[in-house]
């Protein structure tokens, strides 16, 4: 996620503005820059792509640039690339991409969120003689501010007001006014903004770690709400413009635990940011009820004339590739196989040469995955990137690149990003099923609202918290846990066993269940765990046989139901209900209870959740 800040005072604005950035590099970034004015003085601009350092470094400090009212933003790149054109602060004015110095616009702006209807607001502006010089939608929203300023000839807090009319996603905007010197104004729907005051000082930043060196007294502004920032002041106004009355909230967090947002580790942060992370990348594909692939670059052409998939990845990856596989296949008729990238790589790759090839990273770096794109592409075999890091090296490097919208995720164990990969693949393969003509317009508008339904259900699965701790407490000290299940249930128990594996240290397997008895289930004993995933109808009942073998061993069963599954007192020790999905989305939801075992297991046995022994977060060696 993008990281904004701001203040207001009597000290040097840079500085405080660097600082306050700094606090917030966890949220991961490619470029970063300030905005700051000196009394009536011409705003200044100075903008790097890279480390913080980078920018720091350019303005000395910040001692070049002198002033003491200022914004600062560090960008994770969701529209248009990580240069430095696209970094923050935007401006209002004619000025094609400042990158350095003083800018004479009447509005300079920086953004966190994502503007969905950016392409009609970018068409409404140009017609209006607009013009632009970067690929954002941060630019877009703060011309339309300022197009608001002049048409109707109003203050800012109106201005802003008519844009959140008008505009649509999330946002949480600082900018500063070229007639307003001193003052910063906000606006914020959905993305995190908070403001601190002092007795003579004020600051803005995305969360509170970037201001718990100058204040514990901050106040959230709301949904919906614009706010006029001075110095030891602020006042919050509605979408009518009228004054809203605020109470500050005392901190009593460490920088830590801020950055956090409060929660214990980031796995835990970022398995609750999953709602989030799905509805992000299902609306940045789903527009106006149809699934929309041109910006990924993918043509009804391409999705009808190829003759199968090939999925490469490691890791969570690939278990979100599995379920890929069975989903196109299933819904598609497509011939599809998800391949292990270090295996992948090295086969002769026996293709008609009208295969397309699905890289899916969460890095965008992972050496196996990237030598599995290269050795596609010199095949001369069309490549598609599913990544969640604008500008990686697969993003640059496959033909076409659909991005996840998780936002960064810092624990090495992968949760967002992989349940952003599945919402990428779902959505592919219900188009590529309608385009070749194996879905109706009924059958696609059903998907289509299933998956918009998604964020919600896997919020309600996250509900059940809880539970899986009280079940993590009894498995803290198992020898061996095993995951089983059938079907799209399989491909889940792999995500499962990976989670419990990577930060818990306990031997796990996923098994498909049929198979059990084909030797493995010699290893079952009396209080061995068996976790079975039961979403798949039909196929579900036969994994419920397979849990039932297990228990005539001494098992002790967990079964995690859904579809209409539903286990009886006496046919497992542990069962939990899923909220009702179609089948074809269930692993979105399985997975949610299966990450808690895994976190909850891991953290009863005292272990570093967010950096497991021995693993990376992303593996850029062979
Ligand atoms: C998952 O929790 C692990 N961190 C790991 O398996 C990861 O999924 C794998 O290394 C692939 O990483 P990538 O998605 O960045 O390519």
């Amino acid at each position: 996620m993008c990281g904004i800040v701001g203040f207001t005072g009597k000290q040097q604005a840079a500085p405080v503005l660097l600082d306050s950035l700094s606090r917030l590099e966890y949220r991961g970034y490619d470029s970063a820059g300030l905005a700051v004015r000196n009394e009536d003085r011409p705003i200044e601009l100075v903008k790097a792509t890279g480390r913080l350092k980078n920018l720091y470094n350019m303005t000395d400090g910040g001692a070049l640039l002198t002033g003491c009212c200022g914004i600062g933003h560090t960008r994770w790149a969701t529209h248009g690339e990580p240069t430095q054109t696209n970094a923050h602060p935007h401006v209002s004015g004619l000025e094609t991409g400042v990158t350095a110095g003083p800018v004479d616009s009447d509005v300079v702006g920086v953004h966190n969120g994502i503007i969905e209807n950016y392409e009609e607001l970018r068409d409404k502006l140009l017609r209006h003689g607009y013009s632009f010089y970067s690929s954002t939608d941060t630019e877009i929203v703060i011309k339309l501010v300022d197009y608001y300023l002049k048409k109707y000839k109003i203050g800012p807090i109106d201005a802003i007001n008519r844009m959140m009319v008008r505009a649509r996603g999330s946002y949480a905007l600082a900018l500063m006014f070229k007639d307003r010197p001193g003052e910063i104004y906000a606006a914020r729907k959905d993305s995190p903004m908070i403001i601190g005051v002092t007795e003579d000082e004020s600051f803005l930043a995305s969360d509170v770690s970037a201001l718990l060196k100058y204040t514990r007294d901050v106040y959230y502004i709301g949904d919906h709400q614009s706010a006029r920032i001075v110095p030891g002041e602020v006042h919050f106004y509605d979408l009518n413009g009228d004054e809203v009355q605020a109470q500050p909230t005392h901190i009593s967090w460490d920088s830590e635990a801020a950055e956090k947002g409060g929660y214990e580790h980031f796995m835990i942060k970022e398995i609750y940011e999953q709602p989030r992370a799905v509805e992000d990348t299902l609306k940045s594909l789903i527009k106006g009820g149809r699934i929309d692939l041109s910006a990924a670059g993918l043509s009804d052409e391409l999705l009808k004339d190829m003759s199968g998939v090939r999925i490469a990845a490691c890791g969570s990856a690939w278990h979100a590739g599995m379920v890929g596989q069975f989903l196109f296949e299933e819904l598609a008729e497509l011939p599809a196989r998800a391949e292990l990238a270090s295996e992948f790589r090295y086969r002769k790759m026996l293709a008609d040469g009208k295969e397309l090839v699905i890289v899916v990273s969460q890095s965008g770096e992972t050496a196996d995955s990237l030598a599995a794109l290269r050795a596609a592409k010199q095949k001369g075999l069309k490549t598609l990137a599913i990544v969640n890091v604008r500008g990686s090296t697969i993003a640059r490097e496959a033909d076409c690149v659909l991005y996840t919208l998780a936002g960064p995720e810092i624990a090495v164990a992968t949760t967002k990003a992989y349940s952003a990969q599945l919402a990428a693949l779902y959505a592919l393969a219900v188009e590529t099923a309608r385009v070749r003509g194996r879905i109706g317009s009924e059958d696609y508008e059903r998907y289509i609202s299933e998956l918009l339904a998604l964020p919600e259900k896997i919020r309600e699965a996250l509900g059940e918290k809880e539970r899986m701790q009280w079940l993590a407490s009894k498995f803290a000290h198992a020898g061996d846990v095993f995951f089983i299940g059938r079907g799209l249930d399989y491909d889940v128990c792999l995500e499962g066993s990976l989670k419990m594996k990577e930060i818990s240290y306990i031997h796990s397997e996923a098994y498909a269940a049929g198979e059990l008895k084909h030797g493995t289930i010699s290893l079952i004993e009396k209080g061995i765990p068996v976790i079975g995933v039961l979403t798949q109808g039909a196929l579900a009942e036969k994994t419920l046989s397979n849990m039932a073998e297990c228990r005539a061993r001494g098992a002790y069963l967990a079964a995690v139901c859904g579809g209409g599954t539903s286990v009886a007192g006496e046919d497992a020790d542990f069962a939990l209900e899923l909220p009702e999905t179609d089948w074809h989305f269930a692993p979105s939801l399985a997975v949610i209870p299966l990450q808690l075992l895994g976190y909850y297991t891991s953290v009863a046995r005292g272990l570093d959740v967010d950096k497991p022994r021995n693993l990376a977060k992303s593996v850029t060696v062979q």
